[in-house]
């Protein structure tokens, strides 16, 4: 589905429907520019899952551990990398145990990106209104 909404809770919304009916060890791409909405909507299904705080990662920054009531929550944000050649220090196999692996800027991390189940791509339209398109 393709279409415009207009404030924060209403991606948020997306996010928590999303968190409720995927199927365990579900892959989620997040895409779009920068400010577009990615860690938000990370935030808010990682919420609607239960999920407190990150745990610990070695990878601060880049990967971060929620326990959710499901299980594992993982959020990868690969904004970071340089080279896709960096993703293979990720720890991929622990990553795709999670109940959940959301990516962020998955095309930075080439063809280490897991095949995602779900693509979300968000962009500006305005201050408060964004793009959202949910891929399955
Ligand atoms: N409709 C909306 N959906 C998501 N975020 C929004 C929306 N409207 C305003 N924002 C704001 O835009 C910013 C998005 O930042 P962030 O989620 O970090 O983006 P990204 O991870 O894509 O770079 C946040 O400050 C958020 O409060
Ligand atoms: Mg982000």
């Amino acid at each position: 589905m393709t279409g415009a909404v207009h404030d924060q809770a209403e991606v948020e919304a997306i996010a928590a429907e999303l968190a409720a009916t995927l199927p365990p060890h579900a892959v989620l791409w997040l895409e779009g520019p920068l400010g577009a909405g990615k860690t938000t909507f990370a935030r808010a299904f990682v919420a609607a899952r239960g999920g407190g705080d990150a745990a610990h990662s070695p990878t601060y920054g880049l990967l971060h551990r929620y326990r959710g009531t499901r299980g594992e929550i993982v959020h990868l944000d690969c904004y970071r990398l340089r080279d896709p050649e960096e993703a293979a220090a990720i720890d991929w196999e622990s990553a795709l145990a999670a109940d959940a692996l959301l990516i962020e800027w998955p095309d930075r991390a080439g063809a280490w990106a897991p095949s995602p189940l779900v693509r979300v791509s968000l962009d500006h339209q305005d201050e408060a209104t964004r793009t959202v398109t949910v891929q399955r």
